[in-house]
């Protein structure tokens, strides 16, 4: 793996201060990445719809100071100094030292907030760390200035990776697949890449209306989640059926073929689940209101003969996802059907999206 590409080669031309400010969305799996192994390489690979609405906004002030041997950084959330989220980025830190050995020539002052509630059992791990990324990839890009766009999307995709797995997907979109996989051209287990073909018109701009069944803490970490994966009696053929459902993924994206698409998506949501029901310890992350609003989307899906599915994420809640023209039903059918089931009533409408945006 050709992981040279990305280290620092030519000589940088250090700054005294430096800010930047990226957006960069959540995104959400149709074919799920869970199992990998050192470092930070998926035992599968997977395809997600970037996000649009729900995403994370961070600020990075970067000024010169002598070089240390750990990383020099404050962070605040939401405005407030945040010491028990530092632990992960210090990590994530050390992770990418390699690659970005700049970062200890600098004292870095991080804030960051998301535009979804917090704690709200949306994973903000793969927004958060790929905002992170395009911050240091500007200012990389200040002390380089031969970089091309191209390359410092794909470094910011590949260090994000290091950090968290499916933040790799989270720096571009609508569709980004992430883990080599025969049938998608550059594709790579150490980043994202936007699907590279055509898609049918009737997945632009995708629907996602994420209902909050339980905005506890996620009873699983990830770290946890991904570590079942080794001991588990199903684990190799769920990676083989993993990677056979991202080809079918990608014909089904190009042909159009909905039916197979809503019965591919719910699938792999209810294996996920299901890898966590049969790993040991067991876990069961679905709320009886998981399951109040899937029946009710099977139901309306027959009664209205409509293309609405649902994914799931490690965690209770439920991604709603609907071709555009079926919006305005939907969204009724969810006010008045399904929000009932969400703690507070709460929901949030999101679409797919094109990925991060320097501010
Ligand atoms: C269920 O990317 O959060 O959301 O690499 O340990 O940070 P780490 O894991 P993470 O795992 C996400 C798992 C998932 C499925 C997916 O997004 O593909």
């Amino acid at each position: 793996m050709n992981t040279a590409q990305f280290l620092v080669k030519s000589d940088l031309k250090f700054v005294d201060k430096a800010s930047y400010t990226w957006q960069t969305p959540s995104n959400i799996a149709l074919v799920k990445y869970w199992g990998k192994h050192n470092p930070q390489i998926p035992k599968n690979a997977s395809i997600s719809f970037t996000l649009n609405n729900c995403h994370t906004i961070t600020t990075i002030d970067f000024v010169k100071q002598q070089k240390s041997d750990i990383a020099n950084f404050d962070l605040f959330f939401e405005g407030k100094e945040k010491e028990e989220f530092k632990p992960k980025i210090a990590e994530f830190f050390n992770r990418i030292e390699a690659y970005c050995p700049y970062i200890f020539d600098y004292k870095m002052i991080i804030n960051s907030e998301n535009s979804f509630p917090h704690s709200s059992g949306i994973a903000s791990s793969a927004s958060g760390l790929s905002a992170i990324s395009m911050c240091l990839m500007s200012l990389e890009q200040e002390m380089n200035p031969n970089l091309s766009s191209e390359f410092i999307n794909k470094k910011a995709s590949f260090l994000a990776r290091l950090g968290s797995g499916s933040a790799s997907r989270s720096i571009e979109g609508p569709l980004v697949v992430w883990g080599k996989h025969p049938d998608i051209e550059g594709s790579s287990d150490l980043f994202g890449v936007q699907f590279p073909n055509k898609v049918h018109p009737i997945f632009s701009n995708y629907q996602d209306v994420i209902l909050l069944v339980d905005k506890g803490e996620k009873q699983v970490s990830s770290t946890i989640g991904h570590n079942l994966m080794h001991n588990h009696p199903y684990a190799e053929n769920r990676f083989k059926q993993a990677n056979e459902n991202l080809g079918k993924m990608a014909t089904i994206l190009q042909n159009g073929d909905i039916e197979s698409f809503i019965n591919l998506v719910e699938s792999e949501a209810l294996t996920l689940h299901a890898m966590m029901l049969t790993s040991n310890p067991y876990f069961i992350l679905m709320k009886p209101n998981t399951l109040e609003i899937i029946n009710r989307i099977w139901e309306y899906r027959q009664e209205k003969n409509s293309n609405i599915c649902f994914t799931l994420d490690a965690g209770a809640n439920v991604h709603v996802l609907f071709p555009q023209k079926e919006k305005e039903n939907i969204l009724q059918f969810i006010e008045n059907e399904l929000s009932k089931f969400c703690q507070k009533k709460q929901y949030i409408c999101d679409e797919a999206g094109f990925g991060g945006k320097q501010i």
